[in-house]
């Protein structure tokens, strides 16, 4: 089977489908699928195929949006769902049958839900929302562009032309996850997890269509699930070990409960239930065996984190702001090697002194010390990380989610 039939066959196979077409094509090949051994009794569903992820997309949306996208459906749907808002909300008229039911079916909260969770997660997220979008939007952001799969889909995708956008979106994402009415009627989570969960399929549709994308990826599909949860350890779980790391005081109580609101996003995103973990345990232990291998350096997560830092610094407040303080910042919180692998500036002055600042102003944060404890230079960190988060929240009212029907332009 050539490259270019197998690569067909992937996409139109679906996801068992793709494991068996590669298996067949290439023996040596599905050596490369033994690298899972996470349980699936350890996932939200209790039990699953134990199916490698890797070799795993999204079964229902991916043929869906492959046929939308084909038969040139996909600007009219944008249009019609261009005020699709609030999870209560029902479908506008007009939308393809399939997709309609599809969407109608990918809206349902699963049954394993727990409102209460879901609203003290909210609280927790009210409460910690300084540290949560710190570590969501910046920690987050730089652990993506040093995860070459990610960093490469979206640099060859239609956004990557265009990151002020794209960050734009994104914060609308964070931000729906963030709010007190998240997964209320009247809030917006389950509508941008939806279409997000669109856009995936249609991204795994077009990338491998352009060369651009194809001459540096190892994958014939992107997106896979394992990909997904990369990505999910890069939020919840990354986010949770920082705050444990900073002794930000955290009842068992919130934990679960923000870690309940993730495994739902998760769901709504079109994880697969037997990979969700369901204890905080499950996740650290499947976070160490899948994030680190899938980390590393790529020209585009270096070109990708410029752009991000210096919008960054030039947006929020010029001169409170300073791109020397975000290098810094972005070191601090992803850590020398992945800061290296993005190319982030080494800073002498605010590389010293973050690493002491910062917990010295959580713990005033916290009330265990008191302001004349904090040294003078942290205020400048605190200003500047209050003109981020404002930043970061704004940005997202100004766009919408949105499915994508080409790759980045030339
Ligand atoms: C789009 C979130 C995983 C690649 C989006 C969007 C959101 C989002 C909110 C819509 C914003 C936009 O269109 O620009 C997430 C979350 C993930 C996840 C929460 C996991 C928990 C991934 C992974 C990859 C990826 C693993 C690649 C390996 C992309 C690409 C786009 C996109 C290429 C489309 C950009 C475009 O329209 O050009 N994602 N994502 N995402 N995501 Fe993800």
């Amino acid at each position: 089977m050539t490259d270019i039939s197998r690569r067909k066959a992937l996409i139109t196979g679906g996801a068992l489908g793709a494991l068996g077409a590669l298996v067949a094509a290439a023996p040596a090949q599905a050596k490369a699928l033994v690298g899972w051994n996470w349980s699936p009794t350890r996932s939200i569903a209790g039990s699953g195929a134990g199916v490698d992820p890797a070799w795993v997309w999204d079964k229902q949306a991916d043929p869906l949006l492959a046929s939308l996208l084909d038969s040139g459906a996909v600007p009219k749907i944008n249009e019609l769902l261009w005020n699709w808002e609030r999870n209560d909300q029902p479908l506008p008229a007009g939308l393809p049958a399939s997709l309609r039911d599809f969407m109608n079916t990918a809206r349902q909260l699963p049954a394993w839900a727990d409102r209460d969770k879901l609203e003290l997660a909210a609280e927790f997220n009210k409460a910690r929302g300084i540290y949560l979008n710190l570590c969501n939007g910046l920690g987050g952001g730089m652990l993506a562009t040093a995860i070459p799969k990610e960093a490469r889909s979206v640099y060859h995708s239609a956004g990557g032309a265009d990151m002020e956008d794209r960050v734009a979106k994104t914060s609308l994402f964070g931000f729906a996850v963030g709010s007190l009415n998240a997964y209320r009627p009247d809030g917006t989570c389950v509508v941008e997890c939806v279409k997000t969960r669109l856009v995936h399929a249609a991204v795994r549709h077009l990338l491998p269509q352009s060369p651009d994308w194809q001459d540096g990826a190892r994958e014939n599909i992107p997106i896979s699930q394992e990909d997904m949860l990369v990505t999910w350890h890069t939020l919840p779980t990354y986010a949770m070990r920082k705050m444990r790391e900073w002794d930000v005081p955290i009842t068992d109580d919130e934990a679960e409960a923000h870690l309940h609101v993730w495994q739902v996003t998760g769901y709504l995103l079109g994880i697969n239930e037997e990979y969700i973990p369901a204890t905080w345990e499950a996740a650290y232990d499947q976070s160490d065996q899948i994030l680190a291998r899938n980390m590393g350096p790529t020209e585009e997560g270096v070109k990708l984190t410029d752009i991000l830092l210096g919008q960054l610094a030039e947006q929020t407040s010029p001169g409170s702001v300073s791109r020397p303080l975000v290098n810094s910042m972005a070191r601090y919180l992803i850590g020398d090697q992945y800061a290296d692998w993005n190319g982030i500036k080494r800073e002498p002055l605010w590389d010293r002194v973050i690493p002491r600042a910062w917990p010295t102003l959580v713990k005033f944060r916290e009330g265990v010390i008191t302001a004349p404890f904090v040294p003078e230079a942290a205020w400048v960190i605190d200003e500047a990380v209050r003109q981020y988060i404002l930043f970061y929240l704004t940005k997202g009212q100004e766009t919408k989610i949105v499915i994508p029907t080409m790759n980045r332009p030339k």
